[in-house]
């Protein structure tokens, strides 16, 4: 271990073991909003502001959820303008309608965005004076719980309904706020795995890459050994992705698959919401914040070229799990099992029909880029450390400039 990751984990492992767990009800199966419902009917939850996003209310993914809100005599308001990478800007709308309409509860039903940007609605209901710029610190940015707040999500990836984070953009500058807090976890989730029946088949496979990331992830992070339990939800995580996507692609009205696919997402988002993710999402984040790139493609594209650059650093944790996911065994070397791990994911990809490159990639962007993707990788636990000179030429290889490794 060198210096600074000693110097990382004498600061942050204390401050992540003292970020308590909150309790969380979770459904799962077909029944779950209708379950949901009953414990908000129990617990005395009104007057919420539905979040969501166009395309759900035009898809009418919301349809059941409004229709049994309105049947238990809950009233709501739908919030439906939440984007892509919600802005700061989005989530003060968002905000002016709960206090508009004298809301009293949230209810995010949609992807990450749609989560996230209800998370930080929250936020502001209950601590108003505080802006976003000021929540935006990772330690001690947000201080004070949300109202009631429940989440459904409607992809398999993000793993943002149990998560500490939420990306929050700020147009002017292009650059992604990530916010940290166990204040704005939603208190009760249900997973419905006919909301997801529908996805395209892309953002099907881009989701999933995403799980699959957080999770693998957060296994070779050196944060890992501190948090055993976290990590082996993601080893649990990564097997049911890897049982369960290809699958899913090939057959996406499959509804156990679907549900195996939301337990993963969530497992995966479990398993990094103390340890953090790494170089993968590093660099993915700019590839939104530049190119527009959806998240997940992003990422998917980006995870095999950062495995092998960790391989000589990771070999131990990827053969782990090699080993679990059963792609050897245990007399194999490590290396070996490791990089067999690495194809079963590049095969995994093909199969996905994920590029190999990213082209939109421009190197007169090298220098931000690369400032930002070491300054957001500095706080993780990656188990190899970049130089600029490595990120450029990571930058070359996900260009597709270089195929030298
Ligand atoms: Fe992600």
């Amino acid at each position: 271990m060198n210096l600074i990751t000693s110097i990382k984990h004498f600061f942050i492992i204390p401050y992540l073991k003292l970020v308590k767990d909150k309790e969380q009800k979770l459904f799962i199966g077909q029944n779950s909003q209708f379950e949901m419902i009953k414990e908000m009917k129990k617990r005395k939850i009104d007057n919420v502001l539905v979040v969501t996003d166009k395309t759900i209310m035009s898809l009418n993914l919301a349809g059941f959820l409004l229709k049994t809100l309105s049947a238990n005599n809950i009233n709501y308001v739908i919030y439906d303008e939440v984007e892509c990478d919600p802005s700061i800007e989005t989530v003060e709308k968002g905000f002016d309608k709960y206090k508009e309409n004298n809301c009293a509860s949230i209810l995010a039903i949609g992807g990450g965005s749609v989560i996230d940007c209800a998370k930080v609605i929250g936020a502001r209901v209950s601590d108003p004076n505080r802006s976003i710029y000021k929540m935006k610190r990772l330690i001690g940015g947000i201080r004070k719980q949300t109202p009631p707040f429940m989440a459904i999500p409607t992809t398999s990836g993000t793993g943002s309904e149990n998560t500490l984070y939420a990306l929050i953009t700020n147009k002017e500058t292009k650059q992604k706020y990530p916010m940290f807090s166990n204040k704005y976890i939603p208190q009760i989730v249900a997973l419905d795995p006919y909301l997801t029946v529908n996805l395209p088949l892309n953002i099907t496979a881009y989701t999933g890459m995403d799980a699959l990331t957080h999770a693998i992830e957060a296994y070779v992070s050196t944060y890992s050994k501190f948090f055993k339990k976290d990590k082996n939800e993601g080893l649990e995580a990564i097997k049911l992705i890897f049982d369960n996507l290809e699958k899913v692609y090939k057959e996406p009205t499959n509804i156990k698959y679907r549900e195996n696919m939301a337990i993963a997402s969530y497992k995966a988002g479990l398993s990094f919401r103390k340890i953090s993710i790494g170089y993968v999402h590093a660099i993915a984040h700019r590839m939104g914040e530049f190119y527009h790139l959806p998240h997940g493609l992003a990422i998917a594209v980006i995870l095999p070229y950062v495995l092998e650059y960790m391989l000589d650093k990771a070999y131990n944790s990827l053969s782990e799990i090699a080993l679990y996911c059963k792609l050897g065994n245990e007399n194999e070397d490590k290396k070996e099992l490791a990089l067999k791990f690495i194809n079963k994911v590049k095969e995994l990809n093909k199969t996905l029909k994920i590029p190999e490159h990213i082209k939109e990639i421009k190197e007169s962007d090298y220098p931000i880029l690369i400032k930002r993707i070491l300054r957001e990788g500095s706080l993780c636990g990656n188990p190899r450390l970049m130089s600029k000179k490595d990120c450029k030429e990571m930058l070359d290889r996900i260009k597709g400039v270089s195929n030298e490794k």
